[in-house]
């Protein structure tokens, strides 16, 4: 049977598994998945001096974890440059934040080339290659320069965008062409896919028919392929993590509040500036809600090193000040805002006890907070999932209270809807969520891709 290989620019510690401390979304989604005699590679998160060019192998129940380091010019090239101030910004629609430098675009393609090296040393023929994210566009075509004909699959994690987008990024005709390397590439939504397609058809040079571009050698097929989580054990840690003395506390320092919760990175696809004008509207324009709710606000500090990231911070910083300096009374503070990464099974624990989830990225691929907020909840008392409409997740998760996150009076209103919804209307609504959250599971993204592959 060929060996699945995975390639990612994170790769989770061994063992992170799913209830792991740290791991973002891809890695839990995958590490559910992952089977003994699964590699695993990709960057080791260290930027050292000189790199040797040489993987650093752990193995983990079964799984071979490979990773590399990268020197400080590829990192400010690659990652903090081309992937984060580039790509990043494009492909979350905001032409504004975008800074394009050939030589990172240079740098970007010769850590993927590299990649491919370190990569292909490891390979056996018939080995299936899934590879993860915007980082590693350009892989599979370095690895097709190098001779490898084996399967190479594509997942793009984040949204894709439209034509009249893309055209601005001056190698958006390389980056198609590199997608077209691949023999599947995989999107999140129905509308990314279709964006791609109609990118391929105007800037490859290829022909579409149906999913398919045909280019000189071979069919890429594209799909859509909506990750999940793994909603099942996601449930059983939240109402397990609600009995914890961590839980209590925060119980104990709401005194019978409300609690409204957001978690998320510390970026500005999140749309936290628009989500704290739009609290500062419900406490201005419904002051029947004062006293009878807290936001906890966690924002995760991340992409340090990237400029729009630190502006970002002072603004949150100094828009939390001036929330909690108009509204807080003696005893009581209405936003809560940390900056520190807090730990899956607390998070799940928060979720289970929150009234509102407050989910209202400017754009996002999918979003499993939005998911994992549904699996969290009690059946019989649920909280309201408050979704922005340019979250991935919105194609599945019609029921929540959608809102666009451009306006902060609809963010202000849904908050006061959801603080008012009877019990009925939030069980009806959370019946329909759970059922979708519990469908599309991380181990049915799975599946459909590797089939996909298997498949070609
Ligand atoms: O979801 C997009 C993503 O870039 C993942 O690939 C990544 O693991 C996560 O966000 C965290 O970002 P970073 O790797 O830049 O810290």
């Amino acid at each position: 049977m060929a060996r699945l290989v995975i390639v990612s620019n994170r790769v989770p510690p061994p063992r992170a598994g799913r209830g792991g401390a740290s791991a973002g979304g891809l890695a839990v989604a995958l590490q559910s998945f992952v089977a003994p005699g699964t590699l695993w590679f990709g960057w080791s998160g260290r930027v050292v001096d000189k790199p040797s060019g040489k993987p650093r192998v752990v193995e983990g129940q079964g799984v071979s974890y490979a990773t590399i380091d990268l020197g400080s010019d590829d990192y400010d090239r690659f990652y903090v440059g081309f992937a984060n101030s580039s790509l990043w910004p494009l492909l979350h629609f905001r032409l504004g934040l975008m800074r394009y430098r050939r030589e990172d675009f240079e740098g970007y393609l010769a850590v993927n080339a590299g990649f491919a090296d370190v990569l292909l040393k490891m390979l056996r023929p018939d080995d299936m290659v899934w590879v993860h994210d915007y980082h590693l566009i350009p892989l599979a075509a370095a690895m097709r320069e190098r001779g490898f004909t084996g399967r190479i699959g594509f997942f793009l994690h984040i949204p894709f965008v439209p034509a009249s987008v893309l055209e601005a990024l001056p190698p958006a005709r390389d980056l198609l062409l590199a997608l077209c390397a691949h023999d599947v590439v995989g999107f999140q939504t129905q509308t990314h896919l279709s964006d791609f397609l109609d990118c391929a058809r105007r800037f490859s040079g290829f022909a579409v028919e149906g999913q398919e571009v045909v280019t000189n050698g071979r069919r890429v097929r594209a799909i859509a392929d909506p990750i999940g989580i793994d909603a099942q054990g996601f449930a059983r840690v939240a109402a397990r993590a609600a009995g914890t003395a961590y839980i209590q506390r925060v119980r104990e320092s709401l005194l019978g509040r409300s609690l409204a919760i957001s978690a998320e990175r510390l970026d500005y696809s999140k749309g936290l500036p628009n989500r704290f004008e739009g609290f500062a509207r419900l406490l201005a324009r419904f002051p029947q809600h004062h006293r009878k709710i807290s936001l906890l606000q966690i924002a995760a500090r991340s992409r340090e090193d990237v400029a729009e990231y630190q502006a970002l911070r002072r603004e949150l910083d100094r828009l939390a000040g001036d929330i909690n300096g108009r509204f807080s009374q003696f005893d009581w503070m209405p936003l809560r805002y940390m900056t520190q990464t807090v730990a899956r099974t607390k998070l799940a624990g928060l979720f289970r006890i929150a009234h509102i989830g407050l989910v209202t990225p400017l754009r996002d691929g999918m979003n499993l907070v939005a998911k994992e907020f549904v699996a969290a909840q009690d059946p019989a008392d649920p909280g309201v999932l408050i979704l922005s409409q340019f979250a991935g997740a919105a194609e599945e998760l019609t029921h929540a209270v959608m809102v666009n996150p451009y306006d902060p009076d609809a963010i202000a209103e849904a908050m006061s809807t959801a603080l008012e919804m009877s019990l009925e209307e939030r069980q009806e609504r959370h019946a329909v969520l759970r059922r979708a959250v519990f469908d599309v599971t991380a181990a049915r993204y799975c599946n459909v891709f590797v089939d996909a592959l298997k498949g070609h």
